[in-house]
């Protein structure tokens, strides 16, 4: 797994001083990888970190789902045996808990039947706050409100582009089709037939994802759409109602905004692709991509972390990376 190879870079990126555009669970969990390998990193953040598509996220593992590209099924099953060590790491440095909301998921099929996934998901609101407490614990160089030259600060160390659905403008010499794909959703009380609801339940276009432990816990979340919108972030009581409404046809007691109140709503900007594949890999200018996530940046997380770290390191990844080669789609 690890025989020494360049082929993942046209220079040998070398283990020097890496500087990761992009402060999301994607370019975090690269950040404390590289640094638990003893690689320098520096992270540039326009924003603030973890604020967008990170904790907008539903949160769940789904690497069962069906309806995911099959190219993705290795890279999933990678990541679900790397999350324990992963979560493990995060709740160690920062001494916070990410606890396991639900560890199954009824998924419904356009035939009209349903299966048992055994799926696991996490609140990422708590996955941020250990990830960004780990990130701090471990003395990492973290630059939230970046607003200079990516490449002036680069300085001949190697670039990693994490930047979710900014990923596109985020200073590579290359583009990379990335571009945003707008999800609304909202979160409810359980109503009291609800209330022991311990399983996510997912179809096609709709999903309930019940949370179970801390501040949270007794409420669920009704997601997603997916939208074109560009870096529009409102949302829309109509969405919103035909998200509940789609909800309800899994479980009924969703239906009444008296018993399932509102509790909020929001809307996150995933980072999408043309073929709904991950870009994970080096361009054509020795710069490293980590990208375009789309539905699955929670789960991939730990999978991209290591990956990246490996071909930084000149090390052949546990995984084939040739259906997310950032050169399929440069423009
Ligand atoms: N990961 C769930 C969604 O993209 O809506």
């Amino acid at each position: 797994m690890s025989a020494r190879s360049t082929v993942f870079a046209p220079v040998p990126l070398s283990i020097q001083p890496v500087v990761i555009a992009g402060a999301g669970v994607i370019g975090l969990s690269i950040a404390l990888e590289l640094t638990r390998r003893g690689i320098g990193v520096t992270v540039l953040e326009r924003g603030r970190a973890l604020t967008q598509a990170s904790v907008a996220a539903a949160g769940m593992l789904a690497s069962e789902d069906p309806h995911n590209p099959a190219a993705l099924r290795a890279i999933s099953k990678y990541s679900i045996g790397l999350y324990p060590e992963y979560k493990a790491r995060l709740e160690a440095l920062s001494g916070l808990p990410v606890p396991v909301q639900t560890t199954v998921t009824v998924q419904y099929l356009e035939d009209g039947s349903a299966m048992q996934l055994a799926e696991e998901s996490l609140d990422p609101r708590q996955l941020a706050a250990a990830l960004l407490g780990a990130v701090r614990a471990a003395g990492i160089d973290l630059r939230e409100g970046f607003s200079g030259s990516i490449r002036e600060e680069l300085r001949g160390r190697t670039l990693v582009i994490s930047a979710g659905a900014w990923s596109s403008e985020s200073g590579g010499n290359s583009r990379v089709a990335v571009a945003p794909r707008k999800g609304q959703m909202l979160r409810v009380t359980l109503p009291p037939a609800l209330r022991s609801l311990r399983e996510v339940h997912r179809s096609e276009h709709i999903y309930v994802v019940p949370r179970v432990h801390g501040p949270q816990a007794g409420t669920a979340l009704l997601g997603a759409t997916v939208e074109r919108a560009g870096f529009d972030t409102t949302t829309n009581t109509a969405d919103l109602a035909r998200l509940r409404a789609m909800a309800a046809e899994l479980l009924p007691a969703l239906a009444s905004e008296t018993n399932a109140p509102l509790v909020e709503s929001w809307a996150g900007l995933r980072p999408g692709t043309p073929d709904d594949l991950p870009v994970l890999g080096c361009g054509d200018d020795a710069t490293l991509w980590a990208t375009g996530h789309y539905r699955n940046g929670i789960l991939l997380a730990p999978a991209t972390a290591m990956t990246v770290a490996d071909m930084i390191e000149g090390n052949v990844p546990a995984v084939d990376l040739a259906a997310f080669a950032p050169g399929r789609f440069v423009r």
